[in-house]
């Protein structure tokens, strides 16, 4: 599987997700302001993926801070680098872990190479440790699945959005290697396809048998083909377990409900808010009304019409079977059992 990014030392190395799988290009970005764009445009995405990029960038951030006052320039580096997308929560946990590290350092006198060679290894542990969650997860989550398991999943919750194996992918690689997966039905995931380029891509790509479906066949596909659970990632969960993801994940977790069909999300700790009581409040991206009126560069809709883009939505904790962490598989009552988990409450 191709590597997201790959930080070098004096920049981070991150692949350009926006070309595959026509073209295989690495961006090299020597300061945050190019990670910032890179996460903006969509080069890298992927909430853990944005996360680990973002800490990364606040890296490249600190190294070029030359004058006091150090920390609250790199207090702006961190604002700066959350505002290039508003929903994953990962992106500002990338950047607080960071900050927070190259705070407590610099109250205790570290200054310089010293504390930019701390941050650094920090950045690095959590590229390392989201690798590790996504393997606990997988093992967690492919406990769940039958034997011969058909899966449906939207957008791409794989080693593409993450730092490797993936979340719900990762559930999904971790069954194919037990010998559990027959088919994956992969959402188009309009407008930006995610799911057909980047997730039927890095399945086919390792032989996991996948099936590329457009969004709106998702229920009939679902209904038709025995789908036994559907398998999604997420951006950010509320402390109730309302949880936002790719826009259609709603659609799917309805159709899921009415065919009684287990619906999973699978993420890593670092996607609750738990400041957060619940989904109503989550920040919803809007992107650009070119994205739903052009298609691979040509125009489909008319020049006229409105568009309403949002990048994301949420889905009611109510529709959610499980919530598949690297600590444990979260089931309902969710508002007790993620703050058990989470916070260890008991
Ligand atoms: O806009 P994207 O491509 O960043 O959206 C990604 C998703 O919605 C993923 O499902 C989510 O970030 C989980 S990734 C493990």
């Amino acid at each position: 599987m191709l590597d997201t990014m790959v930080w070098g030392g004096d920049r981070l190395t991150i692949l350009d997700q926006t070309k595959l799988p026509a073209v295989t290009e690495y961006i090299d970005c020597f300061d945050h302001l190019r990670v910032k764009e890179a996460i903006a445009r969509l080069e890298v995405r992927g909430a853990p993926a944005i996360g680990a990029a973002a800490a990364f960038a606040m890296v490249l951030g600190a190294k070029h801070i030359e004058h006091e006052p150090f920390l609250s320039q790199l207090e702006e580096i961190a604002a700066d680098l959350e505002s290039a997308r508003p929903t994953a929560v990962n992106l500002a946990w990338g950047c607080r872990t960071v900050y927070e590290l190259a705070a407590k350092l610099y109250g205790e006198g570290l200054r310089g190479t010293p504390l930019v060679k701390k941050l650094e290894a920090k950045a690095l542990s959590i590229y390392e440790e989201d690798i590790a969650a996504n393997k606990k997860m997988g093992d967690l989550g492919a406990a769940l699945l039958p034997n011969d398991a058909t899966v449906l999943t939207h957008c791409n919750a794989g080693a593409l959005a993450t730092c490797g194996w993936g979340t719900a992918m990762g559930v999904v690689r971790s069954a194919f290697y037990r010998g559990k997966i027959k088919m994956v039905y992969s959402d188009e995931t309009r407008p930006l396809l995610q799911g057909a380029r980047l997730t039927a891509y890095e399945l086919a790509e390792e032989g996991i048998p996948v099936t590329c479906i457009t969004d709106g066949m998702a229920a009939w596909t679902m209904k038709q083909k025995k789908v036994d659970c559907v398998i999604v990632g997420a951006d950010r969960i509320a402390a109730n377990g309302d949880t936002a993801n790719k826009i259609g994940t709603f659609n799917l977790a309805l159709a899921a409900k009415a065919l009684h069909i287990p619906f999973y999300v699978a993420a890593p700790a670092s996607t609750f808010d738990l400041h957060l009581a619940d989904g109503s409040t989550i920040p919803i991206e809007e992107r650009s009304p070119l994205e739903v009126k052009t298609f691979a560069g040509s125009v489909v809709a008319p020049e006229k019409a409105a568009v309403f883009n949002p990048a994301f939505d949420v889905t009611p904790a109510d529709l959610i079977t499980a919530i598949i962490t690297e600590i444990g598989v979260i089931t309902p009552p969710y508002e007790k059992n993620i703050a058990r988990l989470l916070r260890n409450e008991v």
